[in-house]
């Protein structure tokens, strides 16, 4: 699938995928923004915060109200970047409309992207792993290891829109490929609960975790 065809397919989904994801208050999206805002709360601040594949920002709403922060948030939707500009938030929150490969890494202390490794190839994961040079990161990724909500969730999206996007459904990986693919040396990774796919991979600390 190529770019453009990446961007619309975002476009179109991302806004109403949000909704559906984020308005129960509970379960696997939710838990995984949850952990990574915890994960940033343990930090010291002042900080400059770097999330790739930002959606509307979500994020950066809940981020807003920690002292000392610096934000921008990068998302290749244009929808997206339209719903997160017109959000309520501190003068240092800014969005960018670019793909990650486009990114200027220079100068953020932590790099976040939740949902986003997913979606792209080994090759764009080790260029994030080469051209980042944050100190601090937090990733999410979905779990290779089997379990039965990812082969539930494997057939859900093969059925209801691979077969029309050319194959373009969410990556499986594990840890060792993502700490392969990103170069990441020391790190953690956390889990919910037993039938969680997604994981976090960051080599922040939190109490509360
Ligand atoms: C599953 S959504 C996650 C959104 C948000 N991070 C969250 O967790 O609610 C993945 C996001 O990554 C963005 N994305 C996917 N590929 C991208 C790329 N190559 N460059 C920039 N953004 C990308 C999509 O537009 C989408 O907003």
């Amino acid at each position: 699938m190529s770019i453009l065809d990446q961007q619309k397919f975002w476009d179109n989904k991302i806004l109403n995928w949000e909704e559906a994801r984020y308005s129960r208050g509970r379960g696997e999206i939710h838990d995984r923004i949850t952990t990574a805002y915890s994960l940033v709360t343990g930090m010291s601040s002042p900080l400059r915060i770097l999330e790739l594949g930002c959606g509307s920002g979500r994020l950066a709403h809940m981020l807003q109200t920690l002292p000392n922060i610096e934000y921008v948030g990068v998302d290749f939707s244009s929808v997206a970047i339209k719903k997160a500009q017109g959000r309520s938030l501190p003068k240092d929150f800014r969005f960018i409309c670019q793909s990650i490969e486009d990114v200027d890494y220079k100068g953020f202390d932590l790099v976040i992207s939740l949902g986003l490794l997913d979606w792209l190839t080994g090759e764009q994961v080790s260029k994030i792993g080469m051209d980042c040079k944050c100190p601090h990161f937090i990733h999410s990724y979905s779990s290779k290891d089997w379990n039965p909500v990812k082969f539930l969730h494997s057939c859900f999206v093969t059925i209801t829109y691979g077969y029309k996007s050319s194959g373009y459904v969410p990556k499986y990986r594990s840890e060792a490929e993502v700490a392969r693919l990103l170069n990441l040396k020391k790190y953690t990774v956390y889990k919910k609960n037993l039938l969680s796919l997604s994981r976090i991979i960051s080599n922040c600390e939190s109490n509360e975790l």
